[in-house]
């Protein structure tokens, strides 16, 4: 019998992600790609060319799906959003990096609008997890020059329906479909995390940090009051996560020597004792 789309998959638009938009500014501008290498390289792409903040590259597919630290992000069509929004935040280069963390509050935050049930929270930084196991990443590229930033973009790939994963992955990665039992409409949420981001950038764009977001990303912190293994490629350690200071860092009390240490992504990842996130 010939494939066919499911209900959803055929509603999965340009045109039903806009009639659902209910935002200002972010995502207004929607570029709907079928298939493409990545929404981030689309989304440089536009940024190059002078695009304005708020463009919002989505697909269904991508064949050369990027994640952190030069991973690659599985990305095959019918089933999640992949999605990369443009930013130009006029702040300095250091401070673009909370971004990242901005977009995992406001994806969580739609998450449980349209799943009120789902036991999810957020693994520092900004990946997005229910029963330990990974249903969202975020990759914010960024591109500066002379000291001042020219564009930020914000990529974000959200397993959704997503019915089995690749046995390599399959113990860290999840989906809303396979913790939820229902299908979730893509449109919708795409529009919701816009709806979400672009309240909670108001806020970052008060202070250009995490100061007026601090109390709604610790309690959504996964790791906080727990065990935490920091992977530091100057020497790993175990302690206590406290929750993140306003410009993102992980407050960690050391287990060895009980200082308070801050610790910041990039090189460092943490994870948790007992499995992926806790
Ligand atoms: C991670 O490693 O956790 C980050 C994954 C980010 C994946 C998204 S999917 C949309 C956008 N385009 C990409 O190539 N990557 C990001």
């Amino acid at each position: 019998m010939a494939e066919t789309k499911s209900d959803e998959n055929v509603r999965f638009s340009g045109k039903t992600i806009n009639a659902c938009m209910d935002t200002e500014i972010f995502g207004r501008t929607l570029v709907f790609r079928d298939e493409t290498e990545s929404t981030n390289n689309d989304a440089r792409a536009f940024a190059e060319n002078g695009c304005k903040p708020g463009l919002l590259v989505v697909a269904d597919m991508q064949t050369a799906g990027r994640g952190r630290r030069g991973r690659e992000w599985l990305a095959p069509s019918g089933q999640n959003i992949y999605m990369t929004l443009v930013l130009k935040p006029e702040c300095v280069p250091d401070n673009a990096a909370a971004v990242t963390l901005v977009m995992a509050i406001s994806v969580l935050e739609a998450v449980r609008e349209i799943i009120p049930d789902i036991e999810g929270g957020i693994k520092w930084p900004n990946d997005i997890v229910v029963n330990n196991k990974k249903i969202c990443g975020i990759l914010t590229e960024m591109c500066a020059e002379s000291g001042k930033i020219r564009y930020v973009l914000a990529g974000v790939g959200v397993n959704v329906n997503q019915k089995e994963f690749p046995n390599e992955i399959k113990e860290t990665a999840t989906s809303l479909f396979l913790e939820s039992g229902m299908e979730t409409e893509r449109s919708r949420l795409v529009s919701r995390v816009m709806y979400f981001f672009e309240q909670n950038y108001r806020l970052f764009e008060k202070t250009w940090d995490l100061k007026l977001m601090l109390d709604k990303y610790n309690s959504m912190l996964i790791n906080r009051g727990k065990r935490v293994r920091v992977l530091d490629p100057k020497g790993e350690y175990e302690g206590i996560a406290h929750g993140i200071n306003e410009n993102g860092g992980l407050i960690v009390e050391r287990q060895d020597n009980g200082e308070l240490v801050y610790v910041y992504a990039g090189e460092v990842s943490v994870r948790g004792v007992y499995g992926y996130a806790i």
